[in-house]
């Protein structure tokens, strides 16, 4: 994630640069203009270094005399013990008998463009008496605000998203985490791990929910490039399949 933070300094210092030129020239448009861009850039990088809690330093220098080798993913985890794997009706059934479900959106569930029918399972399941909220990862997604602009887009009502510090004492109680497209704000090495690219970074609790489910395509890492071994644990169901795709399939099984 370092890339994103990378671009947008150097979009920051464009704006300076930009103002500093029109203090020569004495443009005060140029000067303004400049400010404005130099400014954003820099609210925007210190957004992702917080959310990743990295110093602004360590990502511009970081990676100097390192190979990159930490993020890249070894190639033990994917081969380890055999994961859970569930159809959309398993989690259908579970779901149906959840008090309380937390849907915890990333980048999959943006590719897939899966957010009005998350909101369609959602309904459903409120229909049945579940309380159904939504875990918000400051950089869930590829941009700050990634997930938040998704889910009003499908009209999720804003009391049900919760950010990270807010939703995360609530996995505990949950009986549901419904972990769709996301991968490196979940993982826990992020907290136990040392020589992890994403160690430092606050991620979401999601393994204290009693039934973890992760839609994803298949078994490959995240934008870090590191193996989450919440894949692994014995609470955690695979739901193998295009997040839509798999999302739809569950509101069919909740609507029987
Ligand atoms: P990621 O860790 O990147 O994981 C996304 C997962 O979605 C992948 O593991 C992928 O697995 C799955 N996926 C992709 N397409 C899918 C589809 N059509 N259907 C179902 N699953 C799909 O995402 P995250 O958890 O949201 O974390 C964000 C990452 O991006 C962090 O590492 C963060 O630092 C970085 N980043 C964030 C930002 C901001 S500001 N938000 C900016 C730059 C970088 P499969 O391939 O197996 O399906």
């Amino acid at each position: 994630a370092d890339m994103p933070v990378v671009v947008s300094m150097l979009n920051s210092y464009s704006g300076w640069a930009a103002a500093g030129i029109g203090f020569t020239i004495g443009n005060l448009l140029l000067i303004v203009t400049g400010s404005l861009v130099g400014a954003s850039g820099a609210i925007l990088s210190y957004i992702m270094c917080k959310g990743m809690n990295r110093s602004i330093i360590n990502v511009l220098l970081g990676g100097f005399g390192t190979d990159g080798g930490a993020a890249v993913a070894g190639p033990g985890a994917a081969d380890r013990a055999p994961v859970k794997a569930g159809s959309p009706e398993d989690a259908a059934f579970i779901m149906k008998n959840a008090q309380k479900i937390i849907v915890v959106p990333g980048y999959g569930m943006a590719v897939a463009q899966a957010q009005q029918v998350v909101r369609e399972m959602a309904d459903l399941l409120k229909k049945e008496g579940a309380e159904v909220s939504y875990a918000i990862h400051p950089v869930a997604g590829r941009m700050p605000g990634h997930m938040n602009v998704l889910l009003a887009e499908a009209n999720v009502p804003y009391d049900e998203v919760k950010e990270l510090e807010e939703i995360n004492p609530e996995f505990a109680d949950a009986d549901v985490a419904y972990v769709i497209g996301a991968n490196d704000v979940t993982n826990p090495a992020a907290k136990t791990d040392k020589s992890s690219a994403i160690y430092g970074m606050p991620i979401l609790d999601v393994e204290r929910a009693k039934t973890v489910f992760f839609v994803k395509r298949g078994m490959a890492s995240g934008y870090a490039g590191v193996d989450n071994e919440l894949f692994f644990r014995p609470n955690t169901m695979m739901l193998f399949g295009d997040a839509k795709k798999v999302t739809q399939e569950i509101v069919q099984s909740l609507q029987r």
